[in-house]
């Protein structure tokens, strides 16, 4: 009897769960951090955007994140990708927002969700739905009634889409903030008093929206005080809040920097975003967001800029493809380490900062009777010899040390304790691939366009791309001029002038190829001249425009000119007298896309027109607007597979259908990078320490493993420029060697990740020299020889640890004030 009532009050409790769902959280804040049921905590957290990664990749990049010592998981919300036409709504594949929090909420992690609307994020258009810039009247991001019930319509889906699945901390979900708008400060004066109120609406509609979770606005000075305002940049250590009952929050950390076609290779150093974070935490810093954490792939036509890159790496912690970017990775890992075990006190206790002079600083957190120390070193180009309670630290320029107990160093901020792999790319190597892919084209057929301006839209005067279309990048722009020989610009000498606003522009006339012109990020405005030979009668003009990215940033970006506003001229000279005759108010009329694109090419199972019309035999290089397609096998294994498209000039690829994003090969990065190695002191900017100069700004496209199949695999390009496909492969990445270091003390960890450790080629104990793969031997080592020692422990082995200290390695004849290493350079097994 007594276990039958325990039994039934067991399945009531049990019930009683079910019903309940995981209990809610009071998510709050004072003045010194984000409250979770009352507790104060440090969040660090971590960008990954869902739609630059797959389904697929999601749980690992989360878990990766996780083990990486993150405690929340950030991405935007992108409303052009939800909301593509009005009212119709895509939260399908990779825009799965709901089951994105969840992948988050299954590993344990928070979530922020910055809803913006606006996101800026390199993003096309800044995430605004171009719709939007159509409908008649409004005025993007101010006080204008169209503009915010169409933000609040969006931004009440996505909540009350958050509140049904029980998403926010108050319902026992991840959430636990929410943004609205995205950095409105920097732009604010550019909208006077309509801005600020529109911001004060922002303010009140998302809170009138009850979440249950505080909102926030970065970059926001002005922010009222029922929302947290927060700082985003390369340093945050200095910002303070508006109010002071917010915490000092730093929404975005740059990792590295976005890339624009014809820009380098953005690498920003573990040391400087470790001191950046160190600094912080030390200066009362409770909540910081490195942007990106995974930056990923802009597929499709997500890229914003205009000119901004298909791949969004970021020099992010994981790297496009989702591996580990160590030593960054590994580095960050472990300052996540030490500031989580001092949790407590740097959250509770008091504080005391003294300046020691010189930017070296020190400042002490005390609490029931226990301290934790920081140890600044701000100075650029100065190693320090801080004494505390009466023992020396070396605090190397331009770095923080971090004491728990305020008498280990348990971490430096520029003493990497963490390993070092270099990638590679390896060749295809799956069964029966053959060395050279065989290729099938089909050139773009173009005759309506450019021999006979026919379009179904038309307009009396040019119009901005914009007001067009945006489900293509490409716009037909067609006009016709009459002459005769007693037309006062008839001359033998004549010029078609365009002033464009880019992005790309492809000129003809009466069918044949003029020339093409493009500007580059930053500089778009450009201006096309050419010497033409008009006949009498009809002349048939037609352009081609072609939009990378539509501008994503600045005050009024979204009026930016796109495509070709004009004017447009027919120029020419009769002495000294120059007559213009000008186009620009003619009839024009305009064709959306190219055929190809409408009939679905790029799909064998959507083709509209029969596939047989695809070629084969000699194959047609340097061609513009023609279609390629190849069958390949997917590399074996489980590394991520990339396609070298070097040889192509620009277009758009497809693997499977699924679209790879815009390839531009043929860019090369002409900017000046600087040839000296990287020295991480000193301020970061962003192209500071930049790579890659005269290389092609972007050679490798990401193909995730998820749009491959067994068997064949079909890949389509749409080769604008021309180019040739000849050399075009598949390849894998994987670790080809790692380099482990580890200070005194601590442990040198080493993982071939999945692989065995090869061989060990150098390994040594003391004041080791040089970098990863020319690593040497100091001045002073240790005793024994630490080769065998680390190859006994390592070799064969997927990971190892070794204990970097003199029991092992036996005393070093180093003065006491040289900071001792293990270093160790492995081969891996590829
Ligand atoms: C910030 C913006 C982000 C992103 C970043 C640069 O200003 O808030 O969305 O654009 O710059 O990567």
């Amino acid at each position: 009897m007594i276990f039958s009532k325990i039994n039934v009050l067991f399945h009531c409790f049990l019930l009683l769960i079910l019903v309940v769902g995981p209990s809610a959280a009071d998510v709050s804040h004072d003045g010194r951090a984000i409250t979770i049921n009352g507790e104060r905590k440090i969040i660090i957290s971590g960008s990954i955007h869902y739609p630059r990664s797959t389904v697929e990749m999601w749980p690992d990049l989360i878990k990766k994140a996780k083990d990486g010592g993150l405690d929340a998981i950030e991405t935007y919300v992108f409303w052009n990708a939800h909301e593509p036409l009005r009212r119709k709504y895509d939260f399908s594949g990779n825009l799965d927002l709901v089951r994105f929090i969840k992948t988050i909420q299954d590993a344990g992690l928070y979530a922020v969700l910055r809803i913006g609307p606006y996101v800026c994020a390199e993003w096309n258009y800044g995430g605004l739905p171009v719709w939007l810039h159509n409908l008649p009247g409004v005025e993007l991001r101010t006080n204008n009634t169209i503009y915010m019930d169409e933000m609040q319509t969006f931004t009440t889906l996505i909540v009350n889409m958050m509140k049904k699945e029980k998403l926010f901390g108050s319902q026992g979900g991840p959430i636990v903030l929410a943004q609205i708008e995205n950095e409105y400060g920097n732009v604010i004066s550019s909208y006077g008093d309509a801005g600020k109120a529109y911001m004060n609406w922002c303010a009140s509609m998302a809170n009138s929206l009850n979440i249950g979770v505080p909102w926030i606005m970065c970059q926001e000075d002005d922010a009222p005080s029922s929302v947290i305002n927060t700082c985003n940049g390369f340093y945050c250590d200095q910002f303070t809040p508006n109010n002071p009952n917010s915490p000092k929050m730093w929404t975005e950390n740059w990792t590295g920097w976005f890339k624009s076609w014809g820009s380098r290779n953005p690498n920003r150093t573990p040391e400087d975003l470790a001191f950046s974070v160190a600094r912080f935490f030390e200066n009362g810093g409770t909540f910081q967001n490195y942007y990106m954490y995974h930056g990923g792939t802009n597929f499709g036509r997500t890229a914003g800029g205009p000119y901004i890159t298909t791949s969004y790496d970021y020099d992010a912690p994981l790297n496009e493809y989702g591996t580990l970017n160590e030593p960054k990775y590994g580095h960050l890992k472990n300052l996540h380490d030490v500031l989580h075990s001092i949790e407590k006190i740097i959250t509770y206790g008091d504080v005391n900062n003294t300046d020691l002079g010189y930017y070296n600083y020190a400042t002490i957190y005390t609490l029931n009777g226990t301290s934790s120390c920081f140890l600044g070193n701000s100075n650029r180009t100065n190693d320090a010899m801080i004494t505390l309670n009466g023992v020396v630290y070396d605090v190397p320029a331009w770095s923080v040390s971090i004491l728990p107990d305020c008498k280990t160093e348990v971490y430096n901020s520029a003493k990497i304790g963490a390993q070092t792999s270099v990638m590679v790319k390896k060749p295809n190597e799956a069964e029966d691939e053959p060395s050279a892919l065989e290729w099938k084209w089909k050139p773009e057929v173009m005759n309506e366009t450019i021999l006979l301006g026919k379009g179904p839209i038309s307009t009396s005067k040019l119009v901005d791309q914009k007001a067009i279309n945006d489900v293509s990048d490409y716009l037909w722009y067609m006009t016709s001029v009459n002459l005769d020989e007693n037309d006062p610009i008839w001359s033998d000498y004549m010029i078609l002038r365009v002033n464009g606003t880019g992005h790309i522009m492809h000129a003809y006339l009466n069918g044949e190829y003029l020339g093409s012109q493009y500007g580059t990020y930053g500089v778009f405005n450009y201006k096309f001249e050419k010497k033409v030979k008009l006949k009498t009668g009809k002349n048939q003009i037609t352009f081609l425009s072609a939009t990378m990215g539509l501008q994503n940033y600045g005050g009024g970006y979204d009026s930016v000119g796109t495509g070709l506003p004009g004017p447009i001229e027919i120029i020419s000279r009769h002495g000294d007298e120059t007559i213009i005759k000008d186009l620009t108010n003619d009839e024009w009329s305009y064709k959306i896309g190219i055929e190809g694109l409408n009939e679905e090419l790029f799909d064998d199972s959507h083709t509209k027109s029969g596939s047989d019309q695809w070629q084969s035999g000699e194959l047609p290089v340097d061609k513009m607007f023609t279609w390629y397609k190849t069958i390949f096998k997917a590399p074996r294994g489980d590394d991520p597979v990339v396609v070298d498209l070097l040889g192509l000039g620009k277009g758009l690829a497809w693997v499977n259908g699924n679209s790879l994003g815009r390839y531009w090969p043929s860019f090369i990065t002409n900017e000046w990078c600087q040839s000296d190695p990287c020295d991480y002191r000193g301020p970061f900017w962003e192209y500071k320490c930049g790579t890659g100069c005269g290389e092609p700004t972007q050679r490798y496209y990401h193909v995730p493993r998820s749009f491959l199949k067994e068997g064949d695999n079909q890949l389509v390009l749409f080769e604008e420029f021309g180019g040739n496909p000849s050399l075009v492969n598949f390849k894998t990445i994987s670790v080809a060697s790692a380099c482990g270091a580890a200070y005194e003390h601590h442990d040198m960890e080493l993982s071939c990740h999945g692989r065995s450790i090869r061989e060990i080629k150098f390994a040594s104990f003391g004041d080791v020299g040089g970098s990863c793969g020319s690593s040497r031997r100091g001045t002073c080592t240790s005793q024994k020889d630490a080769l065998p020692i680390v190859q006994k422990s390592c070799i064969g082995k997927e990971s190892c640890t070794v204990p970097a200290d003199e029991k092992t390695f036996g005393e070093t004849e180093c003065d006491a004030s040289i900071s001792k290493k293990l270093v160790v350079e492995a081969l891996c097994d590829i």
